[in-house]
């Protein structure tokens, strides 16, 4: 696949937007469409403004507006090589759009969804000719963060896997290839960074400003869980956590937490309501955290240690290697260090003995530790032989 083809981007948001931003900086045609007119209208003057401010600085070459085209109807993808789907979270939605998609595009045009947490699979499963459908799972903002997960269906064939790679290769994006299950690596092995710090709030513990304070000057975190929480929304972060934890049978380890919930009943939805766990409108008074170290390394090891077991979770469930799964969380959510480069710091016998302390204190299987770090302890071995 060249970078001179035509791509598809269905879904003209936040994402769509994004994506179509992204194809077009590479050289491609891009053709934009969106259900909504009045989203898509709004979407190419934001496209516009952002594109020119980009070349002001020097940062984007000419001619990438004008490479993406709005299109009024779907009909229009019919000369794409690729269309990429970044539309409402529903299955079944996706679903109906892909079936309209397989009777408008060629047959060897490839399908993707840009989905953060439905089966691809299931996506495929609708398809008439499901081996060319996959996920490309991209980040907010897609220009500006380089990872894209590529989840192929189980119907998926192999060779649709390295095109959409040397695509997204020559598109300057870092790709890690992930097995389809839920939340694939980054809104899986990210769940506890936002479910423990609520645990942690929940039991009284420590304050949302502590707790942040703890993970960003303590542990080097760029955004601490709560001001976090606050900027992706509630509402979305609830609902990915949510359809995690149902993704995944009800597992203890990604259940979602009440006070999360009651925000998003009371729509403190965080900043774009002007009030989360932290309150953001004019005059609202500063919260201070209580910057106790020994408090505060105690609750950031408590979170890590946590993330580091659904790290390495992930690597014995075998939904990636352990180098993709460092360079996911590095680069799709900026963590200052792998995790399980994290775990051969600080020697799988610590971690073991961290998890088995929580798991005696509160007897709930949420605490268990993943057997392959039992095993690595066991072995004294590294998840890192180098
Ligand atoms: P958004 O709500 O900003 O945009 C979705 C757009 O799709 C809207 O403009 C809507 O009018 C349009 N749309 C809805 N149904 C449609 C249909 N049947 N046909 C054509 N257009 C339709 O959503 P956002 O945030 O851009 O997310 C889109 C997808 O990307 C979702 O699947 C989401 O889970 C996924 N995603 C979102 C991320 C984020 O941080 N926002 C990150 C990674 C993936």
């Amino acid at each position: 696949m060249g970078s001179q083809i035509n791509i598809g981007v269905v879904g003209a948001g936040a994402m769509g937007c994004g994506i179509a931003q992204v194809a077009a900086s590479a050289g491609a045609e891009v053709l934009l469409y969106d259900s909504n007119t009045e989203a898509l209208k709004k979407a190419m003057a934001q496209l516009e403004e952002t594109i020119r401010r980009l070349q002001e600085k020097g940062r984007l070459g000419p001619g990438v507006f004008e490479r993406i085209q709005p299109v009024s109807a779907l009909s229009a993808m019919e000369t794409t090589s690729l269309v990429i789907e970044a539309i409402v979270e529903q299955l079944s939605v996706k679903q109906t759009l892909f079936v309209a998609l397989e009777a408008i595009v060629s047959p060897d045009c490839l399908l993707a969804t840009n989905t953060s947490s439905l089966s691809v699979t299931a996506l495929a499963g609708a398809c008439a000719h499901p081996e060319r459908v996959l996920g490309l799972h991209f980040f907010n903002p897609a220009p500006l963060m380089r990872l894209v997960e590529i989840a192929p269906a189980l119907q998926s064939s192999p060779t649709l896997v390295d095109k959409a790679e040397s695509l997204l290769k020559q598109w300057g994006k870092t790709t890690v290839r992930v097995k389809d299950t839920p939340g694939f690596i980054v809104n899986r092995v990210a769940r506890p960074y936002y479910g423990e710090a609520l645990r942690i709030y929940e039991e009284g513990v420590a304050s949302p400003a502590t707790i942040d304070w703890a993970m960003t000057t303590l542990a080097g975190f760029r955004m601490g869980p709560f001001a976090l929480m606050d900027l992706i929304g509630h509402d979305v972060n609830y609902t990915v956590t949510e359809t995690v934890f149902k993704s995944f049978f009800f597992d203890p380890r990604y259940k979602p937490s009440f006070s999360q919930q009651r925000l998003v009943e009371a729509r403190y939805l965080g900043r774009k309501t002007g009030k989360g766990f932290y309150d953001y409108r004019a005059g609202a008074p500063a919260v201070e955290p209580l910057q106790e170290e020994g408090l505060g390394w105690q609750i950031a090891n408590r979170i890590v240690v946590m993330l580091i077991n659904e790290a390495a979770d992930a690597l014995f469930w075998q939904v990636a290697t352990a180098g993709e799964i460092d360079l996911a969380m590095t680069q799709g959510v900026n963590y200052p260090k792998g995790l399980l480069r994290w775990a051969d710091e600080w020697g799988a016998e610590r971690c073991v003995a961290m998890l088995d302390e929580l798991y005696a204190l509160y007897r709930e299987d949420r605490y268990r530790c993943s057997p392959l770090i039992r095993r690595k302890a066991e072995k004294k071995e590294r998840f890192y032989p180098d």
